[in-house]
């Protein structure tokens, strides 16, 4: 008996060595696994008969022997799915194969923030604007009070365009700040005016863990009837409470801005030490944060507004610095590089 179980499977094993296509491998399959005439049934009636201590050591026997039999029918099976070609057999359709899971997305780090201070602005009854990432030298810098003399230009060295292939009879830039779309903003809507507009801006970098040739800021405008620094300093710890979810305490420096008379950099009480001083705050207890001031006279004339009727304030915060600190993140440029690894962890 024991001898007859060896046999059938060498006799097995050499049929499925011979199949050609699928049909053969079905027929095969149908031969030794057919539930009521199949050679591996008929076996295990056979052993039914058999007397009981021999039961166990056949019974285990006849296991083996039907593994064996089926892991060669799936190896053939697999090895009939992709023909010698190397192209898939055309009638073989392999049911069990498992389907790609369909991956959900999420939202990039920069986006969840942008979104996040949107709806702060949104709240204080700021309208979200966009501007121009190309765009014109005259906007970028002459209409903010950087002529084409003046030495601030050097501190924002960008992309020009070529005029050569340039579609524009203008000069064009990569737009160094967001900035440009103040007078954008004032010329098409005029006074008073709330806005801010979040965006894509470009610098001529040599990159490393800190700087990078594209990066995001939020440019925030605000003209109304006798605006003073006072409301600048309420919005900007209004939304950093709200980012930050605690109370935040802000502090002015004089900053030299050629677009706002005066100029402050608005620095924010570290949080991570509470102002004590630690390595994030470089041991002064404040974070440099954003440059801001009273809108300058002129930059008010190039957007068609009075400055003897209006005044404003313009702050604009880096949101790429902003996205480092709230996450902890070390390397500006992980922010650009799509690698899934750093993505996925937010
Ligand atoms: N545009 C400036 C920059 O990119 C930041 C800035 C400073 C924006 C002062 C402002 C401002 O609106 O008032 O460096």
């Amino acid at each position: 008996m024991g001898l007859d179980i060896k046999k059938l499977k060498e006799q097995a094993l050499k049929e499925i060595e011979g199949i050609k296509n699928s049909q053969e491998w079905q027929d095969v399959r149908n031969k030794y696994f057919s539930r009521k005439s199949g050679e591996l049934a008929k076996l295990i009636k056979d052993i039914k008969n058999v007397s009981d201590d021999l039961k166990p050591q056949l019974g285990a026997l006849a296991n083996q022997v039907k593994n064996d039999i089926s892991s060669a029918l799936e190896k053939k099976q697999n090895e009939l799915a992709v023909s010698k070609q190397g192209k898939i057999d055309k009638d073989f359709i392999d049911v069990t194969l498992e389907v790609e899971k369909y991956k959900l997305g999420h939202l990039h780090p920069m986006t969840q923030v942008q979104n996040e201070l949107e709806d702060i602005f949104q709240s204080l009854g700021f309208m979200i604007l966009d501007g121009p990432e190309l765009e014109s030298d005259y906007y970028n810098f002459e209409a903010l009070n950087i002529p084409e003399w003046h030495p601030a230009r050097d501190t924002q060295d960008t992309f020009f365009i070529d005029p050569a292939t340039s579609t524009s009879k203008e000069p064009q830039v990569m737009r160094t700040h967001t900035s440009p779309v103040q007078v954008r903003a004032m010329q098409k809507h005029g006074a008073p005016l709330r806005c801010v507009v979040p965006g894509r801006v470009f610098r001529n970098e040599a990159t490393d863990a800190s700087h990078d040739h594209t990066f995001y800021q939020l440019e925030g405008l605000m003209i109304d009837k006798d605006i003073a620094i006072t409301h600048l300093v309420s919005v900007m710890k209004e939304m950093l409470s709200a980012i930050f979810k605690k109370e935040v305490n802000v502090r002015l420096r004089p900053g030299y801005f050629p677009f706002v008379e005066p100029g402050f950099e608005l620095d924010f009480g570290c949080l991570i030490c509470n102002g004590k001083g630690c390595s994030v705050c470089k041991n002064t207890g404040w974070i440099e944060f954003v440059g801001s001031g009273m809108v300058h006279p002129n930059v008010l004339k190039y957007g068609g507004i009075d400055p003897e009727k209006w005044t404003g304030f313009a702050f604009g915060l880096g949101t790429t610095r902003l996205v480092m600190m709230k996450y902890g993140i070390d390397d500006i440029r992980l922010l650009q590089s799509g690698d899934m690894r750093f993505l996925n962890q937010f």
